[in-house]
């Protein structure tokens, strides 16, 4: 695992940007994993600034989402399709076309996340995916378990992520309880990782999660097992770790 420690939120999003803009640069039709949270906020912004300054060209990129809560509809303001287009997809000159997030309007759970795996796999697979980190471990939405779930599927929110996420909606009481999202085995088969983690109470996740014990009971564990990881951090996230990186 690469460690790339960074200044503050904007350092980071910075030479998250970087990363990603570097595997756009090499392979100008790659397929980009993308993620949601409030972390890659900047990265995204980031991206959207070096499109317009013609110095990274979407035309020919592919994305899949991570996931998205089951049941809000495209034009909720908290669905991630929303945030997706909201704070990348209409800032660059992607083809929407070819933008797939979870459709979380499926109701039927199985039929949804088998339709996803076979998006996915009609992509050829990803190039580079994005993930955040939850306070828990979680990645995607593959909360703590008691086996790593394989791919694509319906999961019921730990009380803790909903009660983080209650903060972009009214109340906690209208954050969904359900999500769809892509599997522990659908992110693992991407060839490369890039992981931001910015802020203070990442901190003890960051090295429970990179330093401590592959288990389901801290998801993001496993990537210590993935050929092709790069954590960027900020100065926050990482202070526990880094005497060690
Ligand atoms: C949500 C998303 C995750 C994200 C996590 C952390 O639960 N499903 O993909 O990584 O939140 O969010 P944040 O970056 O806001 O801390």
């Amino acid at each position: 695992m690469k460690f790339i420690l960074t200044k503050d939120y904007d350092d980071m999003s910075r030479k998250a940007a970087n990363v990603i803009g570097a595997q756009m640069i090499l392979k100008n039709n790659s397929v980009l994993g993308l993620a949601t949270g409030s972390t890659p906020i900047g990265t995204y912004k980031c991206l959207a600034e070096r499109n317009a300054a013609g110095d990274l060209d979407f035309s020919q990129i592919t994305s899949v989402n991570l996931d998205e809560y089951r049941g809000l509809p495209h034009e909720n303001d908290q669905s991630y399709y929303y945030f997706m287009h909201d704070n990348l997809f209409s800032k660059v000159n992607i083809d929407c076309n070819n933008t797939y997030v979870p459709d979380g309007t499926i109701a039927d759970a199985e039929e949804a996340c088998s339709k996803y795996e076979e998006i996915i796999a009609a992509t050829g697979g990803v190039d580079l995916q994005l993930l955040g980190l939850g306070h828990n471990g979680h990645i995607g939405f593959n909360e703590p378990a008691d086996v790593f779930p394989k791919l694509t599927h319906c999961v019921d929110l730990t009380e803790s992520t909903i009660q983080a996420n209650a903060r972009f909606f009214a109340s906690k009481e209208e954050v969904p309880t359900q999500a769809y999202t892509m599997g522990i085995q659908t992110i693992m088969n991407a060839k490369k990782i890039l992981v931001v983690v910015s802020g203070s109470d990442k901190a003890a996740i960051v090295k429970k999660a990179f330093f401590g014990d592959i288990t389901p009971q801290v998801p993001a564990s496993i990537l210590q097992l993935h050929p092709d990881v790069t954590i960027v951090g900020d100065a926050e996230a990482f202070a526990e770790i880094k005497d060690m990186i």
